[in-house]
């Protein structure tokens, strides 16, 4: 168990009032919450994804990985900076977050991805949202999370390259679960092989 002390130190970064920038550091914690889940999600998929493109999913979620697991690093540290303890317990991601886990098990990559698609959906509109609410008071702490949106979106385009048709349009997109994202790509995959089954 944790040993207690005091969240909020008496201090906070020059230029801002300790109650602004421990506000800021609070609206934080949830980021912080949001990418440690972030990372494990996707390394669950990592272990997860099977089929013809294991290797590609499989080698291409673990540099986003690294990169997921620096933010979580650069958010911690930013809120210790602004005086207020990170806390990166597993227990407290579980009671503080507002989303579930992750529901696919072992699938295809176009599944794995499709899926995915869906999680950084979440992470991104709340990580918008974040920098939006800090962006007046603390434009620091709004370049930091830019620049993670920045990274989360090329990734986000990444795997959606695997679920877009060359019309433009993305196989999952009237899904609204993680499970109905994966069965509409699953679905989208085996209309593909019929098509060139036929033609064989
Ligand atoms: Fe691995």
């Amino acid at each position: 168990m944790a040993k207690k002390s005091s969240k909020n130190a008496t201090y906070t970064v020059p230029g801002l009032t300790t109650e602004q920038g421990h506000a800021v550091a609070d609206v934080l914690q949830q980021r912080l919450n949001a990418l440690n889940d972030l990372q494990l999600t996707l390394k669950h998929a990592h272990w997860n994804v099977v089929g013809p493109n294991f290797i590609s999913v499989h080698e291409m979620l673990d540099p986003q990985i690294d990169e997921v697991r620096g933010y979580v690093d650069e958010v911690a540290e930013r809120m210790a900076t602004m005086g207020v303890s990170p806390n990166g317990l597993p227990g407290t991601i579980v009671a503080e977050r507002t989303w579930d886990d992750y529901t696919v098990m072992r699938a295809s990559g176009v599944e794995h991805l499709a899926a995915l698609d869906l999680v950084y959906d979440g992470v991104i509109q709340d990580h918008r949202a974040a920098l939006a609410e800090v962006g007046d008071v603390d434009p620091i702490t709004e370049d930091m999370l830019i620049a993670q949106v920045r990274g989360l979106e090329l990734f986000q385009w990444f795997m959606r390259s695997h679920i877009e048709n060359d019309s433009g349009v993305l196989e999952n997109s009237s899904a609204r679960t993680e499970k109905a994202a994966a069965k509409a790509a699953k679905k989208a995959a085996a209309g593909r092989s019929g098509k060139s089954a036929k033609k064989n």
